[in-house]
């Protein structure tokens, strides 16, 4: 998987360059060359042995193949496998398998993003020794990302950020992005032109109206919920033109706008984790977004996955 995806980032990297040397396109040709196209976000595919998930995701890989036009790239929104927290080696080991087998047929670059249960001990219960190889966020960075967790890249026109909104207290993860991060976050902002559109891509979500839905209009939310510190990331986002901002966690269908900035989190892979629709009403897809010139359009796809019962 780490091979196949360095591979594919440097493909892409390498397209991404060379459309920009086309000699023999007038303007308006490589400009709509440029500025239309196709990505899929994917998020908390909670991939494991039970419940057919792992068909499930061989599922929802073949209706993403059978797109036309088909995505440049996949951006992942997190959660992967359906948990590390408080598992033995081996059982990560198959998790992760299973995703490497599962994704390979996409045979195109996939951007990863990290979710709380992709890492590995950070649970207060958790028998996992904080010396045993692969703890926290290392597993997935070695099984699944070749470099940070926190990234950004371009492609034609837009601006792509991936961010890490999971932290630690002790040893129970929380939504939290890290000074360091942020501190790059700003050097990544500085260094975008104000007038390039930005899509952000990040786990925890940093405005969701979700508990007001199933809780109640007073329930304020926690860092289990949502990232702790979200309104520092927002202040540096809304600082450049972030068009949309794709998260993951909750795994419901919503869409709040703030300040010209679209939240959406993107319902689930896996619904209510391989049990059926979320909360009875969000099937099992993904998100297709389309750009056009400076805009982009979100449409939620279910992909008629059947619950194993
Ligand atoms: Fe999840």
């Amino acid at each position: 998987m780490k091979e196949l995806l360095t591979l594919s980032r440097r493909s892409l990297l390498a397209s991404a360059g060379s459309a920009t040397l086309l000699p023999s396109l007038n303007h308006f040709e490589s400009s709509s060359k440029r500025n239309t196209f196709r990505v899929v976000h994917m998020t908390d595919l909670h991939i494991q042995p039970e419940l057919g998930a792992a068909d499930g995701v061989s599922l929802c890989v073949k209706k993403i193949l059978e797109l036309n036009p088909r995505p440049d790239f996949i951006l992942t929104g997190g959660d992967h496998v359906m948990d590390l927290l408080n598992v033995s080696g081996a059982r990560a080991d198959l998790q992760f398998s299973l995703l490497d087998e599962r994704l390979k047929p996409l045979e195109m670059p996939i951007y990863h993003c990290v979710g709380n249960h992709d890492v590995y001990g950070w649970a207060p219960n958790s028998s996992v020794s904080e010396r045993e190889p692969g703890y926290g966020k290392a597993l997935f960075e070695e099984k699944v990302r070749d470099s940070k967790t926190y990234y950004s890249f371009d492609h034609k026109g837009w601006h792509f950020i991936v961010l890490d909104t999971i932290g630690v207290r002790g040893r129970q993860w929380m939504g939290h992005v890290d000074d360091d991060q942020l501190q790059w976050l700003k050097s990544d902002l500085a260094a975008t032109p104000t007038d390039r559109p930005i899509v952000v891509t990040l786990h925890m979500p940093i405005i969701t109206s979700i508990l007001q839905e199933t809780e109640s209009t007073t329930t304020t939310p926690t860092d289990l919920t949502v990232t702790g510190n979200g309104k520092q990331v927002f202040d540096l986002l809304r600082t450049r033109m972030v068009k949309l901002v794709m998260q993951g966690h909750t795994h419901v269908v919503e869409s709040v706008e703030y300040l010209g900035t679209r939240f959406m989190t993107a319902g689930a892979v896996s619904g209510d984790w391989w049990k059926g629709w979320r909360l009875g009403v969000h099937p099992e897809g993904f998100t297709t977004l389309d750009f056009d010139g400076a805009s982009v359009k979100t449409t939620y796809v279910p992909y008629g996955w059947k619950t194993h019962r």
